[in-house]
């Protein structure tokens, strides 16, 4: 009897064994079909079994060495094709949209994650993406111009208490830049300046970074999870603290309070969308229209939206690899300091505002030059959704293949760019000997993606940047 018993359970743990190998490489063969130069996946774990040890960024450049401009690999049980032709990124994310025309479903293990804007699909995404247009327009971007050089001040005196008779402090740079973004992003997003933003116990701040991934161990489970997605919920990829939620709902609260109190002083004086709180308690009040509850846009969807804040990171980051690349070129940035010294302390006697950053040239190359050769977004990406082939057939791209856009690959492609390794900001200023080194193609450069879902905060972070 248990030897019949262990005859059963063995059996049936061969059968669920062998369930799960088939599963996990259902979709080998995909990418070699491609015709594309794929990298070898192990027997069940894709081709990077261990892609929690890995930078990701520095694989994306000896890929793009190794492989040339194409190559596939498979993430866990997920085909990806990698792309650095500027070519085919115009066609892929671009022109034929409507066979790339989504991400991927989110799977991070938890619902309010995957409904960021990033992650919705067709029409869900259409709405919440129109709707939250208004917020980046150009007199929108005028607007919140005085907020960030508020935020800008601030941080500036407050560095300016800290430093020492001679002028000097020492600072954790991306810290540093975390506190700044965040106040720019609060009081831009919110309306407000939020309490306590330097202290580094402040919870919301904490709880950003956290959902940001601070504190988090990638470990062999996360790598597992890309091959098994139901492991997602074991190994997530964000902490989530009550902190965030309970902020947002409260901004939200005292926000719709405040527009009640207003509208029955002024019932006919119809209130503006200003910024994403507005946003936000306009989302709630359409919660029971039809439009919305055909396209499933519940509460979470709406709380979702206010994970733009996290954007602060993209902000962050871009600021502290400036920072450094100033640091190691000394020369250049002797240069940008003379040209802040003569446009705003000269011409505009100190005044920062929306015209005064735009007459800052060699700022700006230093910003592009930046988020060249570091972008914070390493890969923008698509889902294919109908079967493609390239228009010289030599491509064949199967539904439910994702397309990748390996961005410190694509912006150093020695094609396009002469010696792409060196910090040049003049390779982006028309004239200078260093721009018309570089072969222009416009999608050789491509920190804010391309297409239709194109990063919506581009121009809100280039007047953040400056
Ligand atoms: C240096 C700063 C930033 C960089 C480099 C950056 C870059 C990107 C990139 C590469 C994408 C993907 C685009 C694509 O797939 O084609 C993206 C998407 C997005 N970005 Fe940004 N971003 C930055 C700042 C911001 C800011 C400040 C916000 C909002 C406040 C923002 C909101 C978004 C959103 C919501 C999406 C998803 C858009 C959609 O799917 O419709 N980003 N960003």
């Amino acid at each position: 009897m248990i030897l019949f018993v262990v005859g059963i359970l063995v059996g049936l743990a061969s059968v669920v064994s062998i369930c799960l190998v088939l599963y996990a490489r259902w979709n080998y063969g995909v990418l070699e079909a491609a015709g594309v130069p794929v990298i070898k996946p192990s027997f069940f774990l894709g081709s990077v079994p261990n892609l929690h040890q890995k930078i990701q960024t520095e694989e994306d450049i000896k890929r793009f060495q190794e492989y040339g401009p194409i190559w596939g690999l498979y993430e866990g049980r997920t085909p990806i094709i990698n792309i650095c032709d500027p070519d085919l990124i115009r066609a892929i994310f671009l022109k034929d949209v409507d066979h790339f025309y989504d991400r991927r479903v989110g799977h991070f293990g938890d619902p309010r994650i995957d409904e960021i804007l990033d992650y919705l699909p067709g029409e869900k995404w259409k709405k919440m993406r129109k709707m939250q247009t208004i917020l980046f327009s150009s007199g929108k971007i005028r607007q919140y111009n005085k907020q960030l050089a508020d935020a800008a001040f601030d941080f500036v005196h407050s560095l300016r208490n800290k430093c020492d008779k001679n002028g000097r402090t020492t600072v954790n740079t991306r810290d540093a830049m975390d506190i700044i973004s965040l106040d720019g992003i609060a009081r831009v997003s919110f309306g407000v300046k939020l309490e306590n933003v330097e202290d580094s116990n402040n919870r919301f701040y904490k709880g950003l970074k956290r959902l940001l991934g601070e504190g988090l161990e990638y470990d062999s489970l996360y790598s597992l999870s890309m091959t098994f997605p139901f492991l997602h919920k074991l190994a997530p990829s964000f902490n989530i603290e009550p902190v965030l939620f309970d902020t947002f709902k409260e901004i939200i609260n005292s926000r719709r309070a405040q527009r009640i109190s207003e509208s029955s002083l002024n019932p006919d004086v119809q209130k503006p969308c200003n910024d994403l709180a507005d946003f936000l308690v306009d989302c709630y009040e359409n919660l029971n229209s039809s439009d919305f509850k055909r396209l499933g846009i519940s509460e979470t969807t709406i709380l979702a939206q206010a994970l733009n804040v996290t954007a602060l990171d993209m902000i962050s980051a871009t600021m502290t690899m400036i920072s450094y690349y100033l640091a190691i070129n000394p020369n250049i940035q002797e240069k940008l300091h003379q040209e802040l010294d003569e446009v705003i302390d000269g011409k505009y006697e100190g005044r920062i505002d929306s015209e005064t950053v735009h007459q800052l040239p060699y700022l700006s190359a230093c910003i592009d030059e930046t988020l060249r050769l570091a972008p914070p977004l390493i890969r923008p990406e698509r889902c294919c959704t109908k079967d493609w082939t390239s228009p010289d057939g030599t491509l064949k791209i199967k539904k439910g293949t994702v397309v990748m856009s390996p961005l410190w690959a694509v912006h150093r492609n020695p094609k396009y760019f002469h010696k792409p390794e060196t910090f040049q900001p003049e390779r982006f200023i028309q004239g200078t000997e260093s721009y018309a080194k570089d072969l222009k193609h416009s999608y050789s450069y491509t920190p804010f993606g391309v297409g239709y879902r194109n990063c919506i905060g581009m121009r809100l972070a280039i007047e953040t940047l400056n």
